[in-house]
């Protein structure tokens, strides 16, 4: 699915002041699957020349439960979407690791998450699948499922440091406009 013509169209990502990542997402139902279909293969584009590994419905302005993550391992795609997710085990061990995120561009901050996880989601075949992940990709789903109930990676750091990472971005859209 990767596709490095950079003329083809990408999606605008919300930026982190934007109050609709706020928002509670709504449970895929089969009809959406055709309209999921469609822009999908768009949000990869979105994601694969902003150089991110996971991207939120949310986050391009869609209100519905579903991410797409590409984790580009070894420089290999391994396209995934996950669908309606739900974490259903999280691990007592976790683990601290410096995370970005594509609405807040150039931040970056330490986010300790569950070392391992299940999920369970359905695909765009409209398949259910359980699947056990670890390290990289516990944790990317464990943020990509946050931004579906409207919570942001800033939101599991201290207030402080939550702080001066909205000022930085407050800042930075202010010089944009
Ligand atoms: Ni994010």
């Amino acid at each position: 699915m990767k596709n490095t013509d950079n003329t083809n169209t990408v999606l605008p990502i919300l930026i982190a002041t934007n109050s609709f990542l706020r928002k509670k997402t709504r449970i895929v139902q089969p009809e959406d699957i055709s309209e999921i279909r469609k822009v999908v293969p768009t949000m990869f584009e979105t994601m694969y020349q902003a150089s991110g590994i996971g991207l939120a419905a949310p986050q391009v302005g869609i209100g519905l439960r579903f991410f797409i993550v590409d984790l580009m391992k070894d420089d290999v795609s391994d396209p995934m979407v996950f669908i309606n997710p739900e974490i259903f085990e999280k691990s007592d061990e976790q683990s601290g690791y410096r995370e970005g995120c594509l609405s807040f561009p150039e931040q970056f901050a330490d986010v300790i998450r569950s070392e391992k996880i299940k999920v369970k989601y359905m695909d765009l075949e409209g398949k259910i699948n359980e699947i056990e992940a670890d390290g990289l990709l516990a944790r990317c789903i464990q943020h990509e499922t946050d931004h579906l109930d409207g919570i942001l990676f800033v939101d599991h750091l201290s207030s402080l440091k939550k702080n001066i990472i909205m000022r930085k971005i407050i800042k930075e859209q202010k010089r944009e406009h």
